[in-house]
């Protein structure tokens, strides 16, 4: 059985910044020393993400350990509190559940400094910040019995992380903080909230939903890469397909890479470009920063899968690409839809999306507010930011004006 593995994902497409990583960069740590108590009691994780990167400007932070029902033991961090206390006041604080994209973890969001980046600029603003961070990410890489070694580890493509990890760290913080939650995605954030709540998931825990640079339709592509790239990743399945670590990180990926950019009309001067489209507003400094610690792995499986959303131009689980197959694991021949058209008409809804966004098309975030054309029209608003591309919604310079800033007044107007 030949793995897939390879580099096709790479380019993949969630591909967001995967882009960077033409030359293999220092290689993390593949697992963490040992853990804490799991659930519950905040772990001690000697270089982790609070440590590294919220402690050192001056805020408080915790680490969690998260346990999913199938057995991935997953880390969060939570900023409980602004530097100045937050201007929350007396009243509890709201909680926000914020996740991010594939290919990298939470550390992307906390990149920018703390007057820039949103989990700090939420926090000031007296919200309770948790940060999530998916399976097979540097500090998500334990599970109850498998081995990150071992493919088994990696059989899972996003379906598990809407049927498992989306609903471990919403019960997580909702049982920590008995409130309700305000969730905010970005790129494969999006599209597993979209998934998760369109199946009627977490609405007993969800109070409003902030969508950025929001993928589900992803048929109209237009980095010429990205799209070479889906199709030579899902070209690659016949009627078996490779469960591995799709680590970008990787010298295939890097070879794979290098070969796609010598296809006719694919242009990789400028690599960043050439996948998430041209972003406005990054700071040199902040991107070097991110290249030091991003990418990180997810599943081929899951690359494949998102390669068939850019295939098929329907939200749907993942094709096992043949009848017998998915009836085995659907009892269907064909992979059931995500219907976007059931996420409960008077959920709150913030989108945020971008007019030179490479990976979030323009129409396909049409095609997905066509979705939602029911939606309360109270419930629902849509922000247009014509210079923003897929990074510039995470580590924009000037993210919190032009985006965050109605993030926080959305949340607000929910109280
Ligand atoms: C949350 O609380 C419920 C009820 O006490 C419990 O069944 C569940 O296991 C808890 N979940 C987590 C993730 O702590
Ligand atoms: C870019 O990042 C550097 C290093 O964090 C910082 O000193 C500088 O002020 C930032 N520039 C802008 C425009 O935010
Ligand atoms: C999706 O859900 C909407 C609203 O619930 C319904 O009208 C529509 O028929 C559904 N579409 C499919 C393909 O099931």
């Amino acid at each position: 059985m030949q793995i897939m593995a390879s580099p096709a994902g790479l380019v993949g497409l969630g591909l967001c910044f995967l882009v960077l990583v033409v030359e293999p960069l220092g290689a993390y740590g593949s697992s963490r020393g040992s853990l804490g108590g799991i659930d519950g009691a905040a772990a001690p994780v000697i270089n982790g993400i609070c440590a590294t990167s919220v402690t050192t400007h001056g805020y408080e932070c915790q680490e969690y350990e998260v346990k999913t029902q199938d057995g991935y033991i997953l880390n969060m961090q939570r900023i409980p509190e602004g530097r100045v206390g937050g201007s929350g006041g007396g009243n509890k604080k709201q909680p926000v559940l914020i996740q991010h994209g594939v290919l990298v973890d939470g550390m992307t969001w906390l990149l920018n400094s703390p007057e820039q980046n949103l989990p700090m600029i939420l926090a000031d603003k007296g919200f309770d910040v948790w940060i999530a961070n998916t399976r097979g990410t540097r500090f998500c890489r334990q599970h109850v019995s498998l081995d990150p070694a071992h493919p088994e580890f990696w059989d899972w493509s996003w379906d598990e992380l809407v049927t498992y990890d989306l609903p471990a760290v919403f019960d997580f913080v909702f049982n920590h903080t008995g409130q309700k939650i305000h969730y905010i995605g970005h790129s494969l954030g999006t599209l597993i909230g979209l998934a998760s709540f369109s199946e009627g998931h977490q609405a007993d825990k969800l109070k409003s939903a902030a969508f950025l640079s929001p993928i589900a339709y992803l048929s109209h592509m237009k980095t010429a890469l990205g799209v070479l790239a889906a199709r030579a990743f899902v070209g690659e399945i016949t009627t078996m397909f490779g469960i591995a670590e799709f680590n970008p990180k990787g010298q295939e990926a890097s070879v794979f890479l290098k070969a796609l950019c010598d296809y006719p009309g694919v242009d990789c001067y400028d690599l960043v470009s050439a996948i998430t489209g041209k972003n406005c507003c990054l700071n040199t400094s902040t991107v070097d920063l991110f290249l030091k610690n991003e990418p990180q792995s997810t599943a081929s499986k899951n690359m494949v899968h998102l390669a068939q959303t850019v295939r098929d131009g329907i939200i749907k689980k993942f094709d096992y690409g043949r009848p017998d197959y998915n009836l085995m694991h659907y009892g269907e021949d064909r992979p059931p839809v995500y219907n976007i058209s059931n996420i409960p008409r008077d959920l709150p809804i913030f989108v945020s999306y971008g007019g030179q966004d490479a990976l979030s098309d323009v129409e396909d975030v049409e095609l997905l507010l066509d979705h939602l054309k029911f939606h309360d029209v109270n419930k629902l608003s849509v922000q247009y930011v014509k210079d923003y591309a897929h990074a510039d919604f995470i580590m924009g310079i000037n993210a919190k004006d032009i985006v965050y800033n109605q993030v926080v007044q959305f949340f607000k107007y929910q109280q």
